[in-house]
This record gives structure tokens, C-alpha cells and sequence, in this order.
């Protein structure tokens, strides 16, 4: 997708698709709404009172243009309240927009892009977030549909502004914004499209194939470590999960390393279930059904090195993925069977569909061995996260108060929802084993917290360390604004952009 500044009247733009958003508690509806509408002789104005529209958060209006201006059609989104207005109502308007654009089969789309003059939105956070929004809203997964040739794909994305609206900031910065905002987006596609991808063809093979081949085109280091390779680590716990699977596990590791020598070390660790069937603790069929997004821990942080790469932050950053497909057969690993971990500890298997934070014990214990200061892992890790949360937001465990900060600073740049979740020490001891060192099972009730704590076992200190439990939001059930129903690459843009403030010394 290209795309570009414009700095003409939107109602000029040579585009098959213009959009603008208004506030709801703004009933002129401003400048750009005004244009337009006088060059559709008040036509735009009439439809939005004959559909009721107000410019309620979220409200899309697609208005079919019949002459008075170059496009096909104008798309006009509510911002909401004026007061409630920053990068993600940009961001959200933009995926509309691309979304109505993609779906009509065009080619080209004119984002207005609207500063409020109050002064408190940057304007770089509002460019780059109509650059994400535009490559987010756009996707269509089409890996296995039999595409008709010659099919319009949406190619040409313009952003318009007038000059006062971006006073003081130059050409060159604004470029750059939307250039790290199509990085960001370009990356959270990588992922949506490593989670939407069958898990018959996803396998922990593939999956480090696709990493290794994205590496290599955006100039990190890959390295692939396979069963034989783990047993040598002594990774029994991530061996054990995919012992009842034909599919060889992997051990999935690549490094950014920037320019300059930095003193800092940040690891991504992700879980890559490519499917989970539960093992001998079987699933249910509708508990299986989505279970091909267990990789989605995975998927977040092979798109994060991927913008990572590109965005070039000053510490070095380790991707490290645990990819196993965890299935039921003669050669499964048992609920009551102990294994040992490469940390050290013994583990009681007390449920074998409690395996991601098996496969992470022994990654976090690999990630530590790089000697890392911070350590990040993400998962789609417990069924208890989305009763806690819903299914839109993700669990945030994190034991130093500087990183949570840190991170909460990430996670409102890149618009994605998280929670901050308690590691209550009150519940640690649910995870005491009668006959080995740790179990992988507490009880029902604060399911999510003792997976984090059971992981919070396996953190050798001194390390900042945060788990985030993205089983809710990893899958949207519809497409609204920049999410497209599926996969949502959920994790990548926050992880990249916490990588990008990492301070560069101890
Ligand atoms: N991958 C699942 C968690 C999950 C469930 C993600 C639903 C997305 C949607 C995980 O491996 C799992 O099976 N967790 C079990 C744990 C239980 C056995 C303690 C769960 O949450 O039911
Ligand atoms: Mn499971
Ligand atoms: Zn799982």
C-alpha cells in the first residue's frame, strides 16, 4: 500500500473513496464535512439526517456519490465526543474507512485527517495511527480462497490536512510518521496472517519456516532448534507437550541487534501452539474450534521483530518462540506424569490442557540464559483471562513497577486494550506438588493468576518480567474499524512500541 500526504480540498482528491470524521457534539461538522457537502449540493448533509447520523463513536456512514465530486463514494465516521477524540478514534476512523474501501473493490482512499486545536493530540500520533488504521482495516485473509484474477485490491492511501492543522511540523516528520505507521501495521499483518492459517499447514515446522524466512528479509538473526536440539537443552516440558503429535516441535529464536553496542536486553517470548487439542485432557469439539489461534503469543512476537527490525530500537531484542502441537495418542504425555524442566524444577502434569505454560516454563528458562534484563512472554495462555476480562481485553502480570509503566505507556500508543491482573502471592502455594517440585494446576477460581504464577516460578531473578494472557482479543468475532474479523495480530504493535522505550542504560 502507498501512502502519501495531500494537502488539497478532500472534495478535489482524485480518489474513488474520500472519508471524514465528525463529533458528535459538534453539530456543524466541521470544514472538511462543509466542502464536501457543498460540492454534493447538501446531498451528504440530507443522507446523514435521513440515516439519523449523529457521529456517535464508531457510526459509519457510506454515502453513494452520483456526481459533484471525482468519488465514487464518502464515507463520514463519528468521532463521539470531541473531548474523547486521540490516535485510536483516528485510528479506528481510518480502518473504517479502508474497510468500506476494500470492501467496494477500490483502489484508492482519501483519509481527512482531523486535529483538534486544543493542542493535546500530537499530530505524529495521529498521522502514524491513520496509517495503521488504513493498512489494518484493508486485510482480507486470502491465502486459501481461489482468487479471481485481476481483482482490485485497495493500493493508495492519502492523507489530507491543511496547513494550520499541522503548524510547526515538517513535510519530512509527517512522512516518516506514516512510513513507522504502515511499519507497525505491515508487522500486525505478519501475525494475523500466521494466526489465521490452518493449523494442517501451520505446523511448528512451518511456523519457524515463516519466521526464518521473514528474519531473513528484515536482517535478523534465526536460529531453529529442533527436538534433538531441545533435548539437549533439556526442554522436557516444551518436548513433553508435543510428544502425542506427529508434529516435531521447534524452538524458534531470533535476535535484533542494533548498531550501536547497547547495555540493555529485552526477550519476547511467545507461545506457539499451532493447534491444541488439550492432549489426553481433551477438549470438547467447541473448545477446540479455535484453538488453531494458540499461537497467537507466537504470531504477536514474530511481528514484533518484524517492526522491530525495521524501527531500530537501541537495546537488543530476543524473539523466542516455543511452537508444539499438543495432541492425544499413544505416546501423549499423561495427566500425573512429572517431568523434568530445564530451569530445573520437576513438574506434575496434573492436566495436559494446561501445556502453554509448560512450553513457556522452558522458553523463559532459555530466554534467561541469554542473560536478558527484561523479559516479556505473551500467551493465549487461559479460558480463566476471558471470563475475567471478555474478550476484548488482555491480562497484564507484571512483577517490577517501572516496567508496568513503562508498558502501560506502550499499550495506550498502540490503542490495544490490557488490564493490569494481581500475582497474589496468596494463591502460589495452589501450585505445591505432593511428589514433584511444582504442579501445573491450581484451582478453578483465579485461573489466570496461577498460570501466572506458575510461570512466575520459572523467572530466575534479578529480571523485570511481565506475562500477558492475550486469549481474549487474539480472535475478533466481527470486523469493526481496524479489526477485521479473525486474527487481529493483537500484541505486536504493543510489543514493539514498549521495545522503542526501553531506556538504553541500566
Ligand atoms: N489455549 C488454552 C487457553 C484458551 C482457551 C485460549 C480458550 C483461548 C480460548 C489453554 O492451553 C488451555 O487449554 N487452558 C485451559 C486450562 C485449564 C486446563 C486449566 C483453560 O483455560 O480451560
Ligand atoms: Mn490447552
Ligand atoms: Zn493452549
Amino acid at each position: 500500500m502507498k501512502l502519501s500526504l495531500y494537502t488539497d480540498d478532500l472534495r478535489d482528491a482524485m480518489a474513488d473513496v474520500v472519508a471524514v470524521g465528525v463529533f458528535s457534539d459538534e453539530p456543524d461538522r466541521g470544514l472538511a464535512f462543509a466542502s464536501l457537502n457543498r460540492g454534493l449540493d447538501g446531498a451528504l448533509e440530507r443522507a446523514c439526517r435521513d440515516e439519523a447520523f449523529k457521529g456517535h463513536s464508531g457510526q459509519t456512514l457510506v454515502f453513494n456519490v452520483a456526481g459533484g465530486i471525482a468519488a465514487t463514494r464518502v464515507v463520514v465516521f463519528g468521532f463521539g465526543e470531541r473531548k474523547q477524540y486521540g490516535a485510536e478514534r483516528a485510528r479506528a476512523f481510518a480502518g473504517a474507512a479502508s474497510r468500506v474501501a476494500s470492501r467496494v473493490r477500490a483502489k484508492s482512499l482519501a483519509l481527512q485527517l482531523t486535529v483538534p486545536d486544543d493542542g493535546v493530540v500530537d499530530v505524529l500520533q495521529l498521522v502514524g495511527a491513520l496509517a495503521e488504521g488504513s493498512v489494518l482495516g484493508a486485510y482480507v485473509y486470502r491465502a486459501h480462497k481461489t482468487v479471481e484474477p485481476g481483482e482490485d485490491t485497495l493500493d493508495d492511501v492519502r492523507v489530507a490536512f491543511v496547513a494550520e492543522d499541522v503548524q510547526g511540523v515538517k513535510g519530512s516528520a509527517l512522512r516518516r510518521a506514516l512510513e513507522r505507521g504502515q511499519q507497525l501495521a505491515d508487522a500486525t499483518l505478519f501475525s494475523r496472517d500466521l494466526v489465521n492459517a490452518p493449523p494442517n499447514v501451520l505446523t511448528p515446522i512451518e511456523l519457524a519456516d515463516r519466521c526464518k524466512r521473514m528474519a531473513k528479509i528484515a536482517g535478523l538473526s534465526c536460529k531453529i532448534l529442533n527436538a534433538r536440539d531441545l533435548d539437549r537443552q533439556g526442554m522436557h516440558l516444551h518436548l513433553g507437550v508435543a510428544k502425542g503429535s506427529d508434529h516435531e516441535p521447534r524452538l524458534i529464536h531470533m535476535t535484533y541487534s542494533p548498531e550501536e553496542k547497547s547495555e540493555r536486553t529485552v526477550a519476547l517470548v511467545g507461545k506457539g501452539l499451532t493447534f491444541d487439542a488439550g492432549g489426553l485432557s481433551i477438549k470438547t469439539s467447541e473448545g477446540m474450534l479455535e484453538m488453531k489461534s494458540d499461537m497467537g503469543g507466537a504470531a504477536a512476537v514474530a511481528g514484533a521483530m518484524m517492526a522491530i527490525a525495521k524501527l531500530k530500537p537501541a537495546c537488543v531484542v530476543h524473539g523466542i518462540i516455543g511452537a508444539a502441537e499438543n495432541m492425544p495418542d499413544g505416546r501423549a504425555i499423561r495427566p500425573s506424569d512429572v517431568l523434568p524442566s530445564k530451569r530445573g524444577l520437576t513438574v506434575e502434569v496434573i492436566n495436559t490442557d494446561a501445556e502453554g505454560r509448560l512450553v513457556l516454563a522452558d522458553a523463559i528458562a532459555y530466554a534467561q540464559d541469554q542473560k536478558v534484563d527484561e523479559l516479556i512472554d505473551v500467551a493465549t495462555l487461559t479460558g480463566a483471562c476471558m471470563v475475567a476480562l471478555g474478550k476484548k481485553t488482555a491480562g497484564a502480570f507484571v512483577n517490577d513497577e517501572r516496567m508496568a509503566a513503562r508498558l502501560e505507556q506502550a499499550w495506550k500508543a498502540s490503542g490495544e486494550s490490557f488490564w493490569r491482573m494481581p500475582l497474589d502471592p496468596a494463591l502460589d502455594a495452589q501450585l505445591d506438588s505432593d511428589i514433584a517440585d511444582v504442579k501445573n494446576l491450581g484451582e478453578r477460581y483465579g485461573g489466570a493468576i496461577t498460570a501466572a504464577l506458575f510461570l512466575q516460578r520459572f523467572v530466575e531473578k534479578p529480571c523485570a518480567w511481565a506475562h500477558l494472557d492475550i486469549a481474549g482479543p487474539v480472535l475478533s468475532a466481527e470486523s469493526v474499524d481496524y479489526k477485521t474479523k479473525g486474527a487481529t495480530g493483537f500484541g505486536a504493535r504493543t510489543l514493539a512500541e514498549y521495545v522503542m522505550i526501553v531506556p538504553k542504560k541500566r
